[in-house]
């Protein structure tokens, strides 16, 4: 089955053909990140206005690449949220144009659920449970995952997403966005321990995540020891190199402080590390060691697949119409949707005594 995705709800206008679920025959990714550079972060109204321009070349890109002809395409998969409204828009009523337009069945996906199956590609099938930590720029959650297709939120973060800490830190740094590749580059090298950073501690006692104050604790550093943020196009000093590495190290040891209570809990048999933040190594190190230190296979994508892309959209689709689930002309972007759909009461948790109510 030949599935084209699309993929429109923040800053990248993607397409992809995926062939039953785990082969990428193509996967074009057009990303607006020069646009928005001059703004430090996403602009919402431009982001729609290029995803417009780009849709069309972006779909019909990854057709050619494919060297297939939209006769030759089974269901159309697009994201339906959560995501910035205008931006999704467009995906949505371009894929219902070409689902309504061939006569093609249409899938609508959470962008959530689409980087858990970014890992889809280069790893072996996911063994159920599986817990997946999803880290982007908007979102910063861990699922407990007791099948394929059920998702529990079992941590999340209570502020501010891990990508948008690193994207304000390097922001206040004077680096160019967007701040997680940024930091990432300046820290290699760096004894992380130079400057230190506390990990928030969540004053209920959940094992959530939270980011603001980290953020916060960044500020007020610079402020007191009148650190100068990096010059426009200058070279980091090595003070500044100290500060970024620590906080990145408090970002993975803050990240992996929930996946390993909750996983020596939860006993998943997989896991899965996703979104734009699981480019970092510092985190994929960390997520490795833990992993084999427990005996359980730790997967992530790659590192394009990590970022926002249609082919995680396409594999997710192509679980859900495997399944028979289709979504009519009706369906339209929802930019609050949540992924969760495993209700505590069905067993397995409460089974496990977890008492993460949410
Ligand atoms: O998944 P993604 O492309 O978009 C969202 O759905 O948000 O993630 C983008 C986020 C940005 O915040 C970016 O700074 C972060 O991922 N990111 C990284 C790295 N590469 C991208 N954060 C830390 N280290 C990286 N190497
Ligand atoms: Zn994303």
């Amino acid at each position: 089955m030949l599935i084209l995705g699309i993929e429109s709800s923040c800053d990248e206008t993607a397409a992809a053909v995926v062939r039953d679920g785990r082969e990428i025959v193509s996967s074009v990714i057009s990303s607006q990140i020069e646009l928005h550079r001059p703004f430090g972060g996403v602009f919402p109204e431009l982001a729609a206005r290029e995803h417009l321009v780009k849709i069309r070349p972006v779909v019909n890109e990854a057709l050619a690449k494919a060297g297939v002809g939209l006769t030759e395409i089974d269901a159309i998969a697009v994201t339906r949220g959560p995501g910035l409204i205008g931006s999704l828009l467009v995906g949505v009523s371009y894929a219902k144009g070409l689902a309504f337009g061939l006569g093609l069945p249409l899938i609508g996906v959470n962008h959530i659920e689409g980087h858990v199956y970014s890992v889809n590609f280069e790893n072996p099938p996911v063994k159920y449970p599986a817990l997946a930590l999803v880290v982007s720029g908007g979102h910063t959650n861990l699922f407990y995952i007791p099948e394929e297709g059920k998702y529990r939120v079992v941590s999340r973060t209570r502020d501010d997403a891990a990508g948008e800490a690193f994207d304000k830190v390097g922001k206040l740094l004077g680096l160019p966005y967007p701040g997680g590749p940024a930091i990432e580059t300046i820290s290699r090298g760096i004894d992380p321990s130079k400057v230190r950073f506390p990990v928030a501690k969540i004053s209920d006692g959940r094992p959530d995540f939270s980011f603001s104050g980290l953020k916060t604790a960044v500020a007020r550093y610079v402020r007191e020891n009148g650190v100068e943020p990096v010059a426009d196009g200058g070279e980091p000093t090595e003070r500044i190199r100290e500060i970024a590495a620590g906080f990145q190290a408090t970002v993975v040891r803050s990240l992996m402080s929930n996946v390993e209570k909750l996983a020596d809990e939860l006993g998943p048999r997989t896991l899965i590390v996703a979104g734009g933040v699981a480019c970092n190594m510092a985190l994929r190190d960390a997520a490795e060691s833990f992993g084999a230190s427990r005996s359980i296979p730790v997967h992530f994508p790659s590192k394009h697949l990590s970022t926002d892309n249609a082919a995680m959209i396409a594999a997710a689709g192509h679980f859900h119409l495997a399944r028979g689930k289709r979504d009519d002309l009706s369906l339209t972007a929802d930019v609050t949707i949540r992924l969760q759909n495993f209700d505590l009461e069905d067993g397995e948790l409460r089974r496990k005594k977890v008492r993460y109510k949410l």
